[in-house]
């Protein structure tokens, strides 16, 4: 078993997870992030630069960075689809971008107006620009898509190796729609390696299951989002993320350290439900943790 001693959890609830959501104001998105911050996140995907008219909800993410205080040792990403998005996101002083690149060329096309070769191409042009910021290359669709079916782990591979020849120094495989499985994870992992981050959506209940079995295989870097929000605008049948209690939760019991405070990320998390207006997915929110006892 290769079980890693402590993880990194990139919180993406303010980004993947509000970005399907009904607009929420950059100063309450602020509110989440710090009270993420106060339950131990020590890595946010806070806000993407992407154009307003396609994702209304991430409008005003100058404003988020802007009003964000900084704190030691915590890491504020935004994720950018292009150069405009990631000369605003440089401006506005983020420590890390993202940029997606799809496995999937339908979901490449909906998502970013872009072929994969177009889209390369523009990861090739945002890590010149970004110069010492870390840029890590998300491909999403990497387990497939509802248009294509199945995408092969060699091919999600391969996409994964331009990218790093393209000027990434990280590479987070995502599952858009929630077609993996630990078997599928497992052959992925065969051909990508360990060193690699997983962004695990929940679409068909596997999400918990697949970050296990690819933490008990070596994997360190997970992408997580509050209450289980999150989705794609683009993707059919796109589902909340990997919920970041649940996960704790399991990691907490591992005894594998996530530095994250799970009470205190329960009330982050119930903070995310008043902000979206409805319950969410996460199961450890609604039931609480294993050592809350119920009142007498
Ligand atoms: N941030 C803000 N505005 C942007 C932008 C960015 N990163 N990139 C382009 N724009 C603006 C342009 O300035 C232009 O504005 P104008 O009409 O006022 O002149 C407008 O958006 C259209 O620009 P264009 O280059 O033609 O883009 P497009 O319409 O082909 O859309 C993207 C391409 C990539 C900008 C758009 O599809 C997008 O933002 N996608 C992101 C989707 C996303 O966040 N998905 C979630 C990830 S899982
Ligand atoms: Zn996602």
């Amino acid at each position: 078993m290769t079980r890693p001693p402590t993880v990194d959890i990139r919180e993406v609830g303010p980004r993947d997870g509000l970005q399907v959501e009904a607009p929420v104001d950059p100063g309450d998105r602020v509110r989440l992030v710090e009270a993420l911050v106060e339950a131990g996140v020590s890595h946010v995907e806070a806000c993407s630069f992407v154009s307003p008219t396609a994702v209304p909800a991430m409008a005003g993410a100058g404003e988020v960075m802007a009003k964000l205080s900084r704190v030691s040792g915590v890491t504020y990403t935004a994720l950018v689809p292009n150069r405009k998005g990631a000369e605003m996101a440089l401006e506005a002083g983020v420590d890390e971008l993202t940029v997606t690149v799809s496995a999937s060329p339908a979901y490449s096309e909906k998502n970013v107006r872009m072929s994969i070769d177009e889209s390369v191409a523009a990861v090739e042009e945002v890590c010149v620009l970004a110069g010492t910021v870390p840029v890590d290359a998300v491909i999403s669709c990497a387990f497939g898509s509802p248009y294509e079916g199945d995408i092969a782990p060699e091919r999600a591979a391969a996409l994964g190796d331009r990218l790093v020849d393209a000027g990434a120094v990280s590479l987070t495989y995502a599952d858009t729609t929630g077609m993996a499985t630990p078997r599928r994870v497992a052959e992925l992992l065969d051909e990508t390696g360990t060193e690699v981050g997983l962004h695990l959506h929940d679409t068909r209940g596997t999400a918990l299951v697949n970050a296990y079995s690819a933490l008990e295989r070596g994997v360190r870097r997970f992408d997580t989002s509050v209450g289980g929000l999150g989705g794609s605008p683009f993707a059919a049948g796109a589902a909340g993320n990997l919920a970041t209690e649940d996960f704790v939760a399991l990691l907490d019991d591992l005894g594998v350290v996530s530095g994250i405070d799970l009470e205190r990320l329960l009330a982050a998390s119930a903070l995310a439900a008043e902000l979206v207006g409805h319950p969410l997915p996460s199961r450890v929110a609604v039931a609480g943790p294993r050592d809350r006892l119920a009142p007498e």
